[in-house]
This record gives structure tokens, sequence and C-alpha cells, in this order.
């Protein structure tokens, strides 16, 4: 008669953490998948991230340049390419509006743009893409040799994938903004969109929080 009680049996509370976890990954998944260009969801995104590491990628004046770019200042990493026909000019706008809400904290701040699309691109492709007058200052965009770029963003776990044929192809890939400590160390995620809570949460990364 107790058994009865529990309402499911002797297996229910196990059913129960079952059907919680897959719910949690399924949130997980939706998040990423509603913050990509149409970006399917980074494998292996539930399990601890280590975030980052070294790097040898060629900037927008087309000098060679590596993780050294990181030391001393906050940076924002963000991956995308020049084409993305929305989520990652609006990513970089918004980056932008909250540099300007830092106020003097914003020369501590800097931004990093890495394609994930080198064959389009180009150094001058980015340099030009990059002179938006709504974009960050300053902001370093980063392409390299596909190898290159494919080491990179498996460092940072972000998922890329060419979608579509012919010329005017679009790019799948991961939108997260990785904001990096001084040391070049990965602190937190930055929310994406809303210029105040970006800012926010530079300044309390910056002030320790
Ligand atoms: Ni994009």
């Amino acid at each position: 008669m107790k058994r009865r009680e529990t309402n499911g049996g002797p297996y229910g509370d196990v059913t129960r953490l079952r059907a919680g976890g897959s719910v949690l990954v399924i949130v997980l998944a939706a998040l990423v998948l509603a913050a990509g260009c149409r970006g399917p969801a980074a494998p292996g995104l539930t399990e601890a991230p280590r975030i980052g590491g070294p790097f040898s990628l060629v900037d927008q004046s087309g000098a060679r340049v590596d993780q050294r770019l990181l030391l001393g200042r906050w940076s924002a990493v963000y991956f995308g390419y020049t084409v993305c026909p929305d989520v990652c000019t609006t990513t970089l706008s918004a980056l932008g509006a909250a540099q300007v809400r830092l106020g003097a904290d914003a020369r501590r701040f800097q931004v990093v743009f890495i394609t994930i699309d080198p064959l389009r691109d180009t150094p001058r492709q980015l340099r030009d893409y990059l002179l938006s007058p709504s974009f960050p200052r300053p902001i370093v965009g980063l392409t390299g040799s596909p190898d290159e770029i494919a080491a990179v963003a498996h460092a940072y776990g972000v998922y890329y994938r060419r979608a579509g044929k012919g010329a005017d192809y679009a790019m799948d890939h991961t939108s997260i903004v990785y904001l990096m400590n001084p040391a070049g160390r990965f602190d937190r995620p930055l929310p994406q969109g809303d210029p105040a809570a970006i800012a926010q949460q530079i300044r309390r990364a910056m002030s320790g929080e």
C-alpha cells in the first residue's frame, strides 16, 4: 500500500529526474538556436567548457597576430561572418552601444570579431565591414586559413557550417559573446541585444563581481 502512495512506483523519482534533465537540455539547445544566425546547438554545451586558447590569425590590416592581443584589456570575442544577414551586425552594434555606456571604462575594453567564413572574409573585407559607425572602437577583425579558423573555433567551442550552395551561401554558426579578462582567460558570456545589460555585465566583471 505504501508503494502506491508514491504515485508512480519505485521508479517515479528516477523518471522525473530524467524528464527534468531532458527539459534542461532542450532549453539550452533552444537558447543556442535562438541566438544563432540559423545556428544549430553547439555540441558539448552541457559539459564544463574550457574556452579559449592560443591562436595565430591575421587582422584586418593584414598583420599576423596571436592570443597576446587579448592581454591587458577586457575583450568581447565573437565569431561570425561579414555577409551574415542580421545576427552578426546586430550583435556588434549592441556591443558598440554597450561600449558607449562604459564611459571611461571603455578604454579597458575591446571587441574581437573572428570570421568563420575565411574564404570570403579576407582582411580587406573585414576592414570594410568593421568600419560601420555603429560598431565598437577599437574592434579587431581576424581571419586566417580554413585550418586556422577551425582551430580557434574549436578552442572556443564554436560550431559553424556552410549552408547552401553557390556564391551566396550562408553560414550556420554559434552566436555567443565571450568576455575574456585582461589575462586572456574566459570570464563569462555576455548577454546579446540589450546594451544596458551588456554594459552592466562588463562593469561587474571589471569590478570582480
Ligand atoms: Ni551571423
